[in-house]
């Protein structure tokens, strides 16, 4: 059937099929996003049943691809931008992405080596040295964009691991792991992402190398804990290879006493890395910078721009305090990042990602900050702090509800509380409050714990969303509660 040229190209008959590809599809999202329903409410097995793959010998055609993308993707696909949509760090987008994904894709530049990707290198070099100087770092270039904040929290273990390695004469790098593995650790607290654990199994060291630190009331990393674990691990033999804090943690967007745990890290001559894939976005804040204080301490730091910076997937980005660190990752390869490049100062940024070919997402940050500008931005990523807040004192005011903790980033933990003090039930209650508010396809509603017990979360990123609609969601999660307990 192929009557099109299906490359992308300067030919009349591609740049046509590519406006019509491209119109086809701007209009469907734009019928799309006027749907008022956050979720057509398809179960798992409804989905298995009626996505189907179509690939014939002759193909079907752009329109007809684009058609069923419509109708098999689109419409059940999450409107993430619905008030009503607020489970995740998962955030509705800026416009401006929109527009950086359009340049992004249509360029295809590969950010690893500068003769892929010219004026981007040099965009994203200029990007991160920007980052570099909202952090308190010293003016450089070391970071890169990354895929998001477990990537970023893999550089981040892995330079620490390979760092401590070095202090003691060894390349991991040249030799691999070495000695009584078992004696290293990690400490994190018990609120870190769960990517410290799943990046110390990849880099060959196991769980059990994670030490997690007791949090407070607020899951903030306790500092007394931490000091006690310390003294034990040195009691025990055992060598603390990184303290990851992280600054907003996933549920309670808790920040970790940031600037204490330098001074212990420093102490200790233990590498500090911060995980502030949600937190970071208060770099652009009016009121709230300061809760991250003690940022320009660390080692390593993840930021995550597909969290309260509206980017769309995928953006992230890794900073390295001490460019030297990134010798330890060190690989000249003749066709990317040859020496003789390097002597000519050519920027490969291969040089300091875990990937190869890697996509320019730093274009939408750079855009994304032109467009707006600072002001915007601050006010955008501030709301949602403001708005926690005012949640959190509605919900104290309504019988049925238990606010679970004082919000700090911009979300609100709470559960409903039926006149029941059996915890179990109460859990299974919750449980089944988000599922029902997802199967009707009216809200999407986080479900989490909270001291073992289960809870519902509203991650308030979304700007457009006001205390009324919170109001409207809260109201929908007793009337499920009520059909619940009457069932
Ligand atoms: C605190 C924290 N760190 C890291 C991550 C992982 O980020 P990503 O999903 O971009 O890999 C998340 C994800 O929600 C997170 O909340």
């Amino acid at each position: 059937m192929s009557d099109v040229n299906p490359i992308l190209s300067g030919s009349a008959q591609s740049i046509a099929a590519y406006q019509d590809a491209i119109e086809q599809s701007t209009k469907a999202v734009v019928e799309w996003l006027k749907q008022p329903e956050m979720y057509q409410g398809k179960t798992v097995e409804q989905l298995r049943e009626r996505i189907n793959l179509n690939f014939t010998s002759q193909g079907l055609g752009n329109q007809a691809a684009i058609e069923r993308a419509v109708e098999y993707f689109l419409k059940d696909s999450l409107l993430v931008h619905h008030a009503q949509c607020v489970a995740h760090l998962h955030c509705p987008s800026l416009v401006i992405s929109q527009a950086a994904e359009v340049l992004i894709n249509a360029t295809n530049q590969s950010m690893d080596s500068w003769d892929q990707s010219p004026s981007a290198t040099i965009i994203e070099i200029k990007l991160i040295e920007w980052l570099r100087e909202q952090v308190g770092y010293a003016a450089g270039d070391a970071g890169v964009f990354t895929s998001g904040g477990t990537q970023s929290n893999l550089m981040g273990l892995m330079l620490a691991r390979d760092a401590f390695f070095a202090r003691q004469g060894h390349s991991i790098q040249q030799n691999g792991l070495t000695g009584d593995l078992s004696k290293i650790k990690v400490f994190c607290s018990e609120s870190a992402h769960f990517s410290v654990q799943k990046n110390m199994a990849l880099m060959g060291l196991g769980y059990r190398s994670v030490t997690q630190v007791k949090t407070d009331a607020f899951s903030r990393m306790d500092l007394a804990d931490l000091k006690d674990k310390l003294a034990q691990a040195k009691a025990n033999g055992e060598q603390v290879m990184a303290i990851v804090a992280t600054a907003g943690t996933t549920d309670a967007g808790a920040i970790d006493p940031l600037a204490d745990i330098a001074a212990l890290a420093a102490e200790h001559q233990i590498w500090m890395h911060v995980d502030a894939a949600w937190g970071g976005a208060l770099l652009l804040s009016e009121k709230y910078r300061h809760f991250l204080n003690g940022l320009e301490l660390a080692d390593s730091v993840t930021l995550d721009f597909h969290k309260q910076f509206f980017q769309t997937i995928s953006c992230g980005a890794f900073l390295l305090k001490d460019a030297r660190h990134y010798e330890l990752m060190r690989y000249q390869a003749a066709y990317l990042n040859s020496d003789f490049d390097e002597e000519h100062g050519v920027p490969n940024l291969v040089s300091k990602s875990l990937q190869t070919t890697r996509r320019f997402d730093a274009l939408k940050l750079w855009m994304g900050l032109e467009a707006l500008g600072k002001k915007q931005y601050a006010e955008i990523i501030d709301n949602g702090v403001t708005l926690a807040r005012d949640v959190a004192e509605f919900v104290k005011t309504q019988p049925h509800l238990e606010l679970v903790m004082e919000p700090q980033l911009a979300s609100v933990l709470f559960r409903f509380r039926p006149q029941s003090d059996d915890m179990a039930f109460v859990a299974l209650l919750n449980q089944r409050i988000g599922d029902v508010l997802l199967a009707s396809g009216s809200a999407n509603v986080g479900v989490t714990e909270a001291d073992g017990v289960t809870c519902l979360k509203l991650t308030l990123l979304n700007p457009t969303v006001c205390l009324e609609d919170v109001k409207v969601l809260l109201a929908s999660v007793k009337a499920t509660a009520e059909q619940l307990l009457k069932a």
